[in-house]
């Protein structure tokens, strides 16, 4: 039987979340990777920045997907493009990229979600930009100092 979620999705708006899913699956891996390609003494500082970062892209994920999966989605597994870059600036400058990236597509989904009347996933996304403005931050504040 099938159950009917109290909230329903259009498929514009399921889509958004399936690539919202692609975006935090693909900076997921990028981060993490940065994490142990990290070397010199600069990098190996900044290491567990990365790791963190990967570490909640990844809840970033789930919480999206689950949220799709609600809404009778089905989440994709497939990443966006990584750029994980050749060095820790090439790391950063990636990074604050991608952050832009999902802050700015993240705002376009907050206002299709309000107005289909889903305040719920609109409510979601508006905690997961609070995370990703610091990212963006945190990696630009990083790269002042490269
Ligand atoms: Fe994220
Ligand atoms: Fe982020």
């Amino acid at each position: 039987m099938m159950i009917e979620p109290a909230t329903k999705a259009s498929s514009t708006l399921k889509e958004m979340l399936n690539r919202a899913i692609a975006m935090e699956i693909a900076v997921s891996v990028q981060y993490m990777w940065q994490h142990v390609q990290a070397t010199g003494v600069k990098a190996v500082a900044v290491q567990n920045v990365f790791r963190e970062t990967a570490i909640t892209e990844m809840k970033h994920a789930e919480k999206i997907a689950e949220r799709l999966w609600y809404l009778t989605g089905t989440p994709t597994t497939q990443p966006t493009k990584i750029n994980v870059g050749g060095n820790l600036k090439e790391f950063l400058e990636n990074n604050a990229k991608a952050e832009l990236e999902a802050i700015t597509f993240y705002k376009q989904i907050v206002k299709q979600a309000e107005s289909e009347g889903d305040v719920t996933t609109a409510f979601i996304f508006k905690e997961i930009l609070e995370d990703e403005e610091e990212h963006h931050d945190t990696f630009t504040t990083i790269l002042e100092e490269v």
